[in-house]
């Protein structure tokens, strides 16, 4: 299993250096995102008893957040805009021709890029993307 390689000093190192913010949860499952590629599942434990919450709590925010992933993935990541303006520019169609095109990318859904006037809005990694295409998004993952 993958996680298996992230080391519990690793993930309490990230959540030790984010535990003086304010509201501590989601900056640290960023930076465990950030380092790892998803949010280990060893690391809930360790999170819930560094902020002194229940783990049920910080499941509850993980699932919340559809960017928070639980499982590494492998490729690009090809996020795809579901929210209604981009829906009515062809977000869906896109979303499948990604997916059955684009071997090797990850396609996940996101929910409003604020690009809204100029759907179907992409991203590829942390690269936003306007009036996205296949074509582009694939000159984009070849980047
Ligand atoms: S609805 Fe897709 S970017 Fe806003």
């Amino acid at each position: 299993m993958a996680d298996q390689k992230v080391s519990d000093t690793a993930i309490s190192a990230l959540i030790e250096a984010e535990l003086g913010r304010e509201g501590p949860l989601l900056p640290i499952l960023h930076s465990l995102q950030t380092r790892f590629g998803h949010v280990p599942e060893a690391a809930l434990p360790l999170i819930a008893e560094a902020l002194n919450i229940g783990r049920a709590e910080v499941h509850g925010v993980m699932s919340f957040y559809h960017d928070f992933r639980t499982q590494p993935v492998s490729g690009p990541v090809v996020k795809i805009c579901r929210a209604e303006a981009c829906q009515a520019q062809g977000g869906r169609a896109l979303e499948a021709e990604v997916a059955a095109r684009l071997s090797g990318a990850t396609v996940e859904a996101v929910y409003c890029l604020g690009l809204c006037a100029n759907g179907p809005a992409a991203m590829v990694g942390d690269r936003p993307m306007a009036a996205a295409t296949l074509d582009k998004l694939a000159a984009e993952v070849a980047r």
